[in-house]
């Protein structure tokens, strides 16, 4: 103010256009990053809303068609066959969400009141929200009349605080317990499968039933490829919707972005009611069945999938790779086995840190990673991509690679320190698995 005071009135006025500009253009900076700010925590809810419990009214086909609910309830409750009790239900993976039950459910599983063999159990569970991934859907009188999926339920994960199986959610960690093809293979009616690809009951049953936990394949009903030449189901392992952020291409084959595979898997896989389109599967030759279904170009209405693309893919990119817990690697080890990343072996060429696969095109050959290359030509680039490798040590269950054709680390290792000629010794291989489990 002192200033201004000494400043003759007349020469002040002269600075007022450029107050008022400066003034002007502080609010609009505000304005819009505050808008910016909140629109990251508007996406982020409704994206992990979405990935839990949005069916994109898949209930159509897996409760209407398929009729999963009534191989669920059982006989008894007006279903089919035994039912699935909470037993059988943990025994195939699925999983249950802790912060959904009632202190007095919480008790009674304590003090084992409650009966984990009966599937009315499962169907209780079911209406409390709390069978992660799996949405129950009940009529006035309580009684489940449909069943829908989500994104979660091969997708997430619980911490087992309350029991295994039982805990709080850990959305994007893959589920390697899921036995996907056990669980289809109970619904009554497969008929819409038989259809496609044009075999029986039984064969499809055997098909699903051949996958395994941690499996799935989302090329089946594109190619109509159950088994691999050497005999092996064409299943694929489950990765993780975690740590994507930065990563260009998704998928073991690189199929597209996050927003691409998301419309993918909702519409083609999860049988949502949204739209999807891909010129690329309109090919009679690779993609047969995406042919005669129509599945390269399907468009619904209403759309309840492309609405809600942009919150579920930017939901995903906000989850972190976990870290891993403290004393599960030799922290010794782990710094020798990074030099050797970096340096003599070479890793680092195609899984570039921090983000461990490659800024650009992380595609490769089969050749070039030494491998066979039936799953790369059921994509559209026949490549395999370089994927990223942090929190690796929350998915080794169910192997590694796209098939899990490697049990252990200590394999992987192997078969790069054979195809790239390495010579890394037994301590060397050591210090680079204690290095991978540190990511
Ligand atoms: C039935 C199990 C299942 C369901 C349900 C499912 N996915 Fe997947 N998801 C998979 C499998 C298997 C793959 C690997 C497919 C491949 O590479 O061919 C995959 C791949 C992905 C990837 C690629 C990750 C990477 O490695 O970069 C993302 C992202 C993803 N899914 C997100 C979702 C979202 C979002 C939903 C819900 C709209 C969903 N998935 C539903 C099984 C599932
Ligand atoms: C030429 C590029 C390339 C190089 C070099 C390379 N990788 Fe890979 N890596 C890949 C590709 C591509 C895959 C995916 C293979 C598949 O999906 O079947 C992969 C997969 C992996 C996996 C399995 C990840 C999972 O989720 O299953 C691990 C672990 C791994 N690499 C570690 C290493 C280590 C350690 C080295 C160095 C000794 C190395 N890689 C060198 C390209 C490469």
């Amino acid at each position: 103010m002192d200033t201004l005071k000494r400043l003759r009135p007349r020469m002040w006025l002269l600075f007022l256009p450029l107050l008022l500009l400066g003034a002007v253009a502080t609010v609009a900076k505000t304005g819009f990053d505050q808008s910016a700010a909140h629109n990251a925590r508007v996406l982020f809810d409704q994206g992990r809303s979405i990935f839990r419990y949005d069916t994109f009214g898949d209930e159509a086909y897996w409760g209407d068609t398929l009729r999963l609910h009534e191989a669920i309830k059982g006989a008894k409750l007006g279903g089919v066959g035994p039912g699935v009790s909470p037993r059988t239900a943990l025994g195939v993976g699925l999983k249950v969400d802790v912060e959904a039950l009632p202190e007095e459910v919480l008790k009674a599983l304590k003090s084992e009141e409650i009966n984990l063999d009966d599937p009315a159990t499962t169907v209780a569970l079911l209406s409390l929200n709390a069978v992660v991934g799996v949405q129950g859907l009940f009529d006035q009188e309580g009684n489940l009349v449909s069943v829908g999926i989500t994104c979660a339920l091969c997708h997430s994960q619980v911490d087992d605080s309350f029991a295994p199986g039982i805990g709080k959610r850990l959305d994007g960690w893959a589920n390697r317990d899921l036995n996907v093809g056990a669980i289809v293979a109970l619904a009554p009616n497969l008929q819409p499968v038989t259809d496609l690809l044009g075999v029986d009951d039984e064969t499809v049953r055997m098909v699903l039933n051949s996958w395994g936990p941690g499996k799935y394949d989302a090329q089946l009903n594109q190619d109509g490829k159950a088994f691999r030449p050497d005999g092996k189901p064409a299943a694929t392992l489950i990765p993780p919707a975690l740590g994507l952020a930065g990563v260009n291409l998704h998928t073991w084959n690189g199929w597209g972005s996050v927003p691409y595979w998301n419309a993918y898997v909702a519409v083609t896989q999860m049988h949502g009611r949204g739209s999807f389109f891909d010129p690329r599967l309109n090919d009679p030759e690779k993609y047969r069945l995406a042919v005669q279904s129509g599945s390269w170009n399907i468009r619904n209405s209403p759309d309840l999938v492309t609405p809600k693309l942009p919150a579920l893919h930017y939901y995903q990119l906000s989850l972190p790779a976990p870290e891993p817990p403290k004393g599960s690697f030799d922290q010794a080890a782990a710094t020798r086995g990074e030099k050797l990343f970096n340096g003599a072996a070479a890793c680092s060429g195609c899984h570039v840190p921090p983000l461990y696969t490659e800024p650009g095109f992380g595609m490769h050959s089969a050749q070039e990673i030494g491998i066979d290359d039936f799953q790369a030509k059921r994509s559209p680039d026949e490549l395999y991509r370089t994927p990223p490798l942090k929190g690796l040590w929350a998915h080794t269950k169910g192997g590694f690679y796209h098939d899990g054709r490697f049990a252990t680390l200590e394999e992987v290792v192997q078969h790069y320190n054979t195809l790239f000629k390495l010579e890394l010794d037994q301590q060397e291989v050591d210090d680079l698995i204690q290095f991978l489990l540190s990511l």
